[in-house]
């Protein structure tokens, strides 16, 4: 059975290695604030950081993802205090909100590489899909959580919404915790 760490456990599926990741994590681990959008790698909804590359996870199986280290949109923070996630608030980037995970992990990853990212390097790295069509926001906020974490900027943290980031993943019935 495919084993692997998911927001720092060590988790073992009891699934088809040939599952995709996105439905293990979402189906079995519960884990539903990665998206399932298009299933086929348009859309970038799925994104998770595998090994701290941001992938999407519709297009990897169980098996490829046997060894690696897995962090969901859940994981990034505790508390929703990462930088991009700030960010992307404070400069009402989010619409939906459905595409916004993806969008969170992939931005995540790109200031982890590169913390002052010019437009076409934000373009370059984001390929989500956003129908409703938030792109220069997404730049600005994207900008704004580099500046954030180069300590030249503080944003104030939203105000939580009453919800805990735990409540995502209550029941685990296809994945085996040690
Ligand atoms: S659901 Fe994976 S890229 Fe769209
Ligand atoms: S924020 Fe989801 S489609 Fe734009």
């Amino acid at each position: 059975m495919p084993q692997l760490t998911v927001k720092n456990r060590p988790v073992e599926f009891k699934l088809d290695p040939q599952t995709p990741l996105l439905w293990a994590l979402r189906e079995a681990a519960n884990l539903t604030g990665t998206k399932y959008g298009c299933g086929v790698g348009d859309c970038s909804a799925c994104m998770v950081l595998v090994d701290g590359e941001a992938l999407r996870s519709c297009l990897i199986t169980l098996a490829e993802s046997e060894g690696r280290f897995v962090t969901t949109i859940e994981g990034v923070s505790r508390d929703r205090s990462h930088p991009v996630q700030q960010a992307l608030v404070a400069e009402q980037a989010i619409q939906c909100g459905f595409c916004t995970p993806g969008i969170v992990i992939a931005a995540a990853s790109l200031l982890k590489k590169n913390i002052n990212p010019s437009k076409s390097q934000i373009e370059e790295a984001i390929p989500n899909l956003c129908r409703c069509g938030v792109y220069p926001r997404l730049v600005r906020a994207i900008q704004r959580a580099g500046r954030v974490m180069r300590r030249e900027e503080t944003i104030s943290a939203a105000p939580a919404p009453g919800i805990s980031t735990e409540d995502a993943a209550l029941t685990v019935p296809a994945m085996k915790a040690d």
